[in-house]
């Protein structure tokens, strides 16, 4: 059973590299440890994805969505807390002189005796000490302690540091959140499972400020919201479920916090976070950057640090707890095919478009109903092999949809659409096509 979940994922890693969706960084210089570079379906599925979210917070009233940029005020590290206590324990090895983070090394080979697990070394490791896990940098030409700047460990401090800005130039009023997708950077000590753990990643961050003794109320909220997002995606649901985080587990700022797991080959992993942060931000800027970051409620008359709660989650490893939870081998009418059951909201492409045969015109009328698709939705002309063939390769990649120009066409305008799941054929007109396959994505229901 354990070998069958290990070949799902390297079966998924190699299908990933093959059709484009996910390669190594730097692959030709033997690759950048923790980096990867998403290619053409990748990126459009990613693209999916963070619309997705975005589209889910900022169509409220009460969210609005910033992009602030990756260098910050140093100070803004110190007053966050990172400086001091975004630190894991690391050990050496004084064989192999690999590093491991002690809290991991169950999980993790030893590079020298294959097959071996790091932790059977343990004789040979060296104390454990902090290491603080964010990429230093310089700014302008002088490299010395006055320019240190950081690459930001996590998005939302850029948030808080924007907090009365938005709310003024917004003309929001607490209770109210702000949005954010961007890059973030950790110098993980070890990185593990493909896009899991990386160490250059994209955050989906969203920051909902509201009145202290309100906050446990949104805290429910939200993280029931973000549950419901993951299932009206299509995640199965016996495969998603929260994870309480008991206090020692909290990171510092949390006065609560549930994780969101999913079931991936390698086991039950976090892939997003919901945490109570309090006032602990606010205070804590207003604090180093002597400003006044309190908020007056207009409505009860009052002056007041707003509390936080936050929603945070890495682009990554929901992305691939989609791969793996749409990633399925079949056997149809004695023919084996994959298939990736996306969503059609996240399938990086909603229609394959087919003439049958490359003559009699088909080709050409195929060529126009493309065109006539491209403006609204992401379609694939393809007159390559046995429409078999070509219906096996939209399946790998998720393309919920293939349309094709047969015979019948030619007489009455009317071409089949196939659909990726149950494989069912129906006959529509190219006039209504458009409208067909958008009322299909748009309410389209996860197979049972
Ligand atoms: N602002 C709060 C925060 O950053 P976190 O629990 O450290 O909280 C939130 O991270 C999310 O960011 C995680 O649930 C995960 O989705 C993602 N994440 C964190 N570190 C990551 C890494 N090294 N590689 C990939 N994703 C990561």
């Amino acid at each position: 059973m354990a070998q069958q979940k290990t070949d799902v994922m390297e079966k998924l890693v190699s299908l990933c590299k093959r059709r484009g969706f996910v390669f190594q960084s730097s692959e030709v210089y033997g690759g950048l440890n923790g980096c990867w570079d998403f290619g053409p379906l990748g990126v459009e599925l990613l693209r999916n994805f963070k619309e997705a979210w975005w589209q889910a917070m900022t169509s409220r009233e009460d969210v609005e969505g910033i992009d602030a940029s990756i260098l910050m005020h140093p100070r803004t590290w110190e007053a966050s807390g990172h400086v001091e206590h975004f630190t894991d324990p690391m050990v050496d090895c004084r064989e192999c002189k690999a590093r491991f983070r002690a809290d991991q090394i169950e999980d993790m080979p030893c590079p020298k005796h294959t097959n071996r697990p790091a932790v059977r070394c343990q004789a040979n490791f060296t104390e454990a000490r902090q290491f603080n896990l964010m990429f230093k940098t310089f700014v302008g030409p002088v490299e010395d302690e006055g320019s240190v700047v950081y690459l930001r460990p996590e998005t939302c401090q850029g948030i808080y540091v924007n907090f009365l800005n938005v709310q003024a130039s917004a003309r929001q009023k607490v209770p109210f959140g702000i949005a954010q997708i961007g890059k973030a950077f950790r110098n993980e000590i070890n990185t593990k499972n493909f896009l899991y753990r990386v160490r250059e990643f994209e955050q989906m961050e969203m920051q909902f400020f509201v009145k202290p003794g309100t906050d446990e109320e949104w805290f429910e909220y939200w993280r029931q919201e973000r549950m419901e997002w993951y299932l009206d995606l299509g995640m199965t649901p016996e495969k998603v479920r929260f994870h309480h985080q008991v206090p020692e587990e909290r990171a510092h700022y949390a006065k609560e916090a549930y994780d969101i797991y999913y079931e991936f080959p390698f086991g039950w992993s976090e892939i997003e976070g919901v945490h109570n942060r309090t006032d602990y931000d606010l205070s804590r800027h207003q604090q180093y950057s002597g400003k006044n970051l309190t908020y007056f409620d207009d409505r009860s008359q009052e002056r007041y640090t707003p509390y936080v709660i936050e929603t945070s989650v890495g682009v990554g490893r929901p992305l691939m707890a989609f791969l793996v939870d749409a990633y399925r081998e079949e056997e149809v009418r004695g023919e084996k095919r994959t298939v990736l059951r996306f969503h059609p909201r996240l399938a990086p492409i909603k229609a394959a478009v087919f003439p049958l045969v490359n003559r009699d015109n088909m080709p050409e009328v195929a060529q126009r109903v493309v065109a006539d698709l491209r403006p609204y939705l992401r379609v694939f002309y393809d007159d390559g092999g046995a429409v078999g063939r070509r219906y096996r390769r939209m399946d790998e990649v998720g393309t919920p949809y293939c349309v094709t120009v047969d015979s019948q066409t030619l007489q009455d305008e009317t071409v089949t659409v196939r659909d990726r799941d149950s494989m069912e054929q129906v006959r529509v007109s190219i006039a209504g096509l458009r409208a067909h396959l958008e009322e299909r994505i748009r309410t389209w229901k996860r197979p049972g």
